[in-house]
């Protein structure tokens, strides 16, 4: 048999060694023994990472939904697939079985299909975490159709670019959302960005809030009548293993957002191999990721790891902090929750509360708990493994990213020993490398350097929507023959990483993505404003917030300044969402620049840190006397 389920460490080790030796042997054998297919691979890889191109189980066909539904159903038809756990704990959570999810989402694929919708159509979806989000993801998945998922925190404007650059012909949204003691209007925001995306003809509208909603004739439908009178039997479209099955967006240190292209075949294959391994799923488990659908996080570890290991996946429509920041632990004892996922940034919110918030609720079913998102900090771990597992239960400190799809390196637990604040060992197939600044690989232990992987993985995106060249600047060009993540790492004597924060201009803030550049374009539209910098600082919650140093034009200088900051952020708000806003924001004469015009951001990252003792070199600058004044007006 395959190493489908990995016990302990020195079977680790063997299987590791495997998969790197012969990584097509070992993966046509996970991927034969474990999943339906159609048809079965001609090739199990061919890649070049100068191009880039990578396939896996080329010629293969299947679908992915015949993997997480279709196959379930003759053994575990009525085991609860999805668990809804509403916003308001008054009302009642929703067990959706195998056979009721797989029924909804035939009929949910019958009304795509009858609303025009066909294989490599883009569907965006824009849902709050209500069961029809993870139902519309299989459904466009049924039919071969791409979804493009865009979080519901997102503005108007950041909707409307993901639906234009992918081209989206329909969007499916609802009348409205939960969150916490507030009801947010989908709707209108959704109106908003379809004034500026021409190529939307339909809008599927979920029920959920009974916000009183604008109707366009003809755009415009509810889903329950439609749904209502769909069949329940969808035949799956069979796809290519390399068919594109989604689109994610994912910020870039430049401008437009990446709409990064994840595959059918090999997503599958490696999404449900790392979920059962890094939760040591077992069938009667109950597991919680509490990210959005939103984020890869979602797509890859509520949606399509788990319903491929036919387990019992929780939605949580709400927030950590409503009606009191004890919710977590309620919802972990309500339904005798197993393995617990979520972030450092909830983790440290939860951890400055009152501890019997946590004390009160019985957390003894807890077996396994994760950290994603960004570095967890030795504080936040020992909080979590204290109070949460009372010492009993591994924390896996998972790093992965959109691009990566799947889990990338983690503890596997009960088999590798945890390190607070380390993400250990790479995960079965995963080839890391270190780069020193030459570009050269750094062998052995105890080094530092940028994070590479040197060798394909299933689920690794193939391409950037519509820019491969873009795909290749950023990922491949960096180091030759490696995937640069954007990460710098380290690792130590045993050769356990860790990971030590991104080292491009992309900010991690409460585990969300931020690039510099669309904020600072945002902030430049401005009127008053002639240039911006933004830098990330250290943040007891949020683990970085951000800071601007902003240079006002002559027009801009007589205008009171708390107004200014107060606009900045509403601009940034109403162009990205409220996930991109300033916490401080210094108003400066100039920004520290090299001759070449290029902002020295370590200078001003240090200044927002409040670490000027050893600002380096600024004499090379082309005005180091500004330098002096922004750390005399630092906030
Ligand atoms: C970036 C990717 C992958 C799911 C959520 C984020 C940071 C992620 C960790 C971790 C340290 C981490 C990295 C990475 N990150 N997990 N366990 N330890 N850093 O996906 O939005 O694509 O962000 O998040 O900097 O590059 P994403």
């Amino acid at each position: 048999m395959s190493n489908y389920h990995i016990k302990h460490l020195e079977e680790y080790f063997q299987v590791y060694r495997k998969s790197v030796r012969n990584p097509e042997g070992f993966w046509e054998e996970i991927a034969e023994e474990h999943f339906s297919w159609r048809k079965k691979w001609d090739r199990v890889l061919s890649w070049d990472f100068k191009k880039p191109e990578v396939s896996w189980f080329e010629g293969a066909k299947l679908n992915i939904t015949e993997n997480c539904l279709d196959r379930h159903l003759s053994v575990r038809g009525d085991k609860t697939a999805l668990l809804f756990e509403p916003n308001d704990p008054k009302e009642e959570a929703r067990h959706i079985t195998y056979r009721e999810l797989h029924g909804r989402v035939c009929k949910m694929a019958n009304v795509l299909k009858a609303q025009g919708v066909g294989k490599g159509d883009r569907v965006c979806i824009y849902l709050p975490m209500i069961p029809e989000l993870a139902v519309s993801l299989l459904a466009c998945a049924r039919i071969g159709a791409i979804h493009s998922v865009v979080f519901a925190g997102f503005s108007s404007t950041a909707l409307a670019t993901r639906i234009n650059d992918c081209d989206c012909k329909m969007v499916i949204t609802s009348d409205g959302s939960y969150r916490g003691a507030k009801t947010l209007d989908l709707k209108s925001i959704v109106d908003a960005a379809l004034e500026s995306c021409p190529g939307i003809t339909e809008v599927l509208l979920v029920r959920r809030t009974g916000n009183q909603v604008n109707l366009i004739e003809g755009r415009d439908h509810w889903l329950e009548p439609l749904l209502e009178e769909a069949s329940e039997i969808c035949e799956p479209v069979i796809m290519d293993a390399e068919d594109p099955l989604f689109i994610l967006y994912t910020s870039g240190s430049t401008g437009r957002p990446k709409g990064m292209v994840h595959t059918c075949g090999g997503y599958m294959v490696y999404t449900a191999y790392t979920f059962k391994n890094i939760f040591q799923y077992k069938e009667e488990d109950v597991y919680w990721c509490t990210a959005d659908i939103g984020w890869i996080t979602g797509h890859s570890y509520i949606v399509y790891g788990p319903l491929a290991n036919g387990a019992t996946t929780v939605m949580f429509e709400g927030v950590p902090s409503y009606p009191d920041f004890g919710r977590f632990w309620e919802v972990i004892e309500k339904h005798r929750i197993n393995q617990f996922y979520t972030a450092p940034t909830a983790i440290r919110a939860l951890a400055k509360e009152n501890l019997e918030f946590v004390e009160t609720y019985d957390l003894s079913s807890l077996k396994v708990l994760g950290s994603v998102g960004e570095p967890i900090n030795e504080e936040a771990w020992h909080w979590y493994n204290n109070n949460v597992g009372k010492k009993q239960s591994p924390i896996v400190d998972t790093w992965w990213q959109t691009e990566t799809g799947g889990i990338m390196i983690s503890p596997i637990p009960f088999v590798t020993p945890t390190t607070p604040t380390y993400a250990t060992l790479p995960f079965i197939g995963i080839q890391p490398a270190l780069m020193d600044e030459e570009g050269r690989e750094m062998d052995g232990n105890q080094v530092s350097g940028r994070l590479c992987i040197k060798f394909p993985w299933p689920s690794m995106a193939r391409t950037i929507w519509g820019d491969h060249q873009r795909y290749r600047d950023t990922y491949f060009s960096a180091f030759e023959n490696k995937y640069f993540t954007g990460d710098g790492a380290m690792r130590d004597a045993v050769g356990y990483y860790r990971i030590t924060g991104r080292v491009d201009d992309v900010i991690i803030v409460s585990g969300h993505n931020l690039g510099t550049a669309p904020i600072e374009d945002s902030i430049n539209e401005h009127p008053a404003v002639a240039e911006s910098a933004i830098v990330g600082f250290p943040h007891d919650i949020k683990g970085n917030a951000l800071y601007g140093f902003v240079i006002l034009k002559e027009t801009g200088e007589g205008r009171n300044r708390d107004n200014l900051q107060k606009e900045i952020n509403q601009q940034i708000t109403e162009q990205i969402g409220p996930i991109a806003k300033l916490d401080k924001i210094q108003f400066v004469s100039g920004l520290p620049k090299t001759r070449s015009g290029k902002i020295m951001r370590r200078i001003l990252r240090k200044i927002a840190s409040k670490d000027t003792s050893n600002l380096g070199d600024i004499s090379t600058l082309l005005n180091p006397e500004v330098v002096e004044e922004i750390i005399a007006n630092a906030l």
